[in-house]
């Protein structure tokens, strides 16, 4: 998808459809700029006809006969004193939407005027990419649709965008390969699969790649990642990808849940746990790798970031760990596995010993890891755990500006008795009141207490049950440019 700002006026501009953004209570004055193209008595009946006053969401399309221009889609974006780029990015998706499969070349007309030149044409041509993806790998005759292969943000200044334009697709390379990795079923993308994903991303960014198979995760003493994979047919592998710049001042681990496929475990997934979606538990792997192609592509300056996933599958077999087994971690801590199903922190666990042998300056997880946060917060909003105020306020920031739903949430330490076994160091789950804060608190008894760690629970937000702003529905790819922006925030200010 080509996309560019282009400095010109509404009518001197051809294509045959257009989207514009229209403010609420300023219908008259808005009516009268398009009075070239259309003529504004008619306008302003269809407006009035259709009721369409502007409001957030509103969508009004137009045909027209005459000129270069056939169809304009007219898509409300509230008040003007409420103007956020989060609008333009809903107004761009709702107009995208309309178009798909028919249009090969849109222009975006929106009151440009209220924003940065460039975080508007990252949010708008984002919106725009992200919401015509369409997964067809999967069907045998997949109908290959007309396709949005040209996007002209007109009346946007062409210089103060270049450089935030140029990001756009690698960014969205990025979030279109983890949603790949995401929606791509259990018995595609297994563990060995995975790998072969990393392999490929190692060989055409040049990042550095080591793969730990079961043997060599063994010899770590890595013995609660190993003790869920063992119940499965297919092996373990660890993956380790490093980028890395010239000059690298900070150095940060992203880590990502991978689970293939979490049946539960003994603890199996019964009732409405649905356990015919658990091929998403590797959103967090999907999103962390999906970070990694991306940033192998925009290749920022003064940082290495390594990704780590302990990918494995939790499945069923005579090997299988059985509820009340108790494993050691490669930290040497000993945990009661009262519950199978909580296999995603056991996972971790030996990831996040790995990751501070790095002595990174921050470490992030992402994970899906538990049902109480999508409980607690839906599946808009991801979880944050930190002690770290620093890194909460980075993170925070970064997804703010990718328009990702997140929310810290308290780490509260006295929750800890929850998880106290009688007979070993720990057990792996709590009580089900604050059942995502006791993952967290699992979790920190794996991480240096030195290094900056965050953990993010995106069970909810790595997939959406419904077309949703720039997501349609499926997997969302949820984290892959918040990370992508703290990576680059961390690259233009080292610590
Ligand atoms: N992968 C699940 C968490 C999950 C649940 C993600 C629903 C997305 C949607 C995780 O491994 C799990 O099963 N967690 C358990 C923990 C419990 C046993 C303490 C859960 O949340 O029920
Ligand atoms: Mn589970
Ligand atoms: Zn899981």
């Amino acid at each position: 998808m080509q996309i560019s700002a282009v400095a010109k006026e509404i009518n001197e501009w051809s294509g045959s459809v257009l989207i514009c953004g229209i403010l609420e209570g300023r219908i008259e004055s808005q009516i009268n700029s398009f009075k070239t193209i259309i003529k504004d008595t008619y306008l302003s009946q269809r407006f009035n006809d259709a009721k369409f006053e502007g409001q957030k969401s509103q969508k009004l399309s137009i045909e027209l006969n005459e000129g270069k221009i056939k169809k304009i889609i007219f898509v409300g974006l509230g008040k003007a004193e409420n103007l956020r780029v989060e609008d333009l990015r809903k107004a761009a998706s709702i107009g995208t939407r309309q178009v798909l499969g028919y249009e090969k070349k849109l222009g975006i007309s929106f009151p440009w005027d209220a924003f940065d030149p460039s975080s508007a044409a990252s949010a708008v041509g984002e919106a725009v990419r992200l919401s015509s993806i369409k997964d067809l790998r999967f069907k045998s005759e997949p109908k290959e649709s007309t396709s949005i292969e040209e996007v002209e943000l007109i009346g946007l200044n062409v210089k103060a965008t270049e450089l935030a334009i140029a990001e756009i697709n690698p960014i969205c390379e990025g979030v279109k390969f983890a949603r790949e990795l995401v929606s791509a079923p259990p018995n595609f993308l297994t563990p060995y699969q995975m790998a072969k994903e990393a392999e490929k991303l190692a060989s055409d960014y040049d990042l550095d790649l080591k793969i730990l198979n079961k043997q060599e995760c063994e010899d770590q003493g890595m013995g609660a990642y190993l003790a869920v994979a063992k119940g499965s047919d297919l092996d373990p592998k660890f993956i380790h990808l490093k980028y890395s710049s010239k000059t690298a001042k900070n150095k940060i681990v992203l880590i990502g849940k991978g689970l293939t496929f979490d049946s539960g475990g003994y603890n199996l997934k019964v009732g409405a746990s649905q356990i015919e979606k658990m091929k998403y538990d590797m959103g967090g792997s999907a999103s962390v790798l999906g970070a990694a192609r991306a940033i192998a592509e925009l290749k920022p300056n003064n940082i290495e970031v390594h990704f780590i996933v302990a990918s494995c599958e939790n499945m069923i077999n005579g090997s299988a760990l059985h509820p009340g087994d108790i494993v050691k971690a490669s930290n040497g801590k000993t945990i009661e596995v009262n519950n199978t199903d909580a296999e995603g922190r056991l996972t971790l666990a030996d990831a996040l010993v790995y990751a501070c042998k790095l002595e990174p300056n921050a470490i992030v997880d992402l994970a899906t890891l538990t049902g109480a946060c999508v409980i607690a917060l839906g599946d808009e909003i991801a979880g944050l755990w930190t002690d770290d105020d620093k890194l909460s306020s980075q993170l925070t920031k970064a997804a703010a500006k990718a328009g990702e739903g997140i929310w810290r949430m308290p780490m509260q330490d006295s929750y800890k008795s929850g998880i106290k076994s009688s007979i070993a160091d720990l057990q792996n789950t709590g009580p089900r009141p604050g059942g995502s804060i006791t993952a967290a608190l699992f979790l920190k008894e794996f991480v240096n207490s030195s290094i900056p760690w965050a953990h993010i629970d995106i069970a909810g937000t790595c997939w959406t049950e419904k077309d949703r702003d720039i997501n349609p529905k499926g997997a969302t790819g949820y984290g892959v440019r918040m990370l992508v922006n703290w990576i680059k925030d961390l690259s233009q200010k080292p610590n």
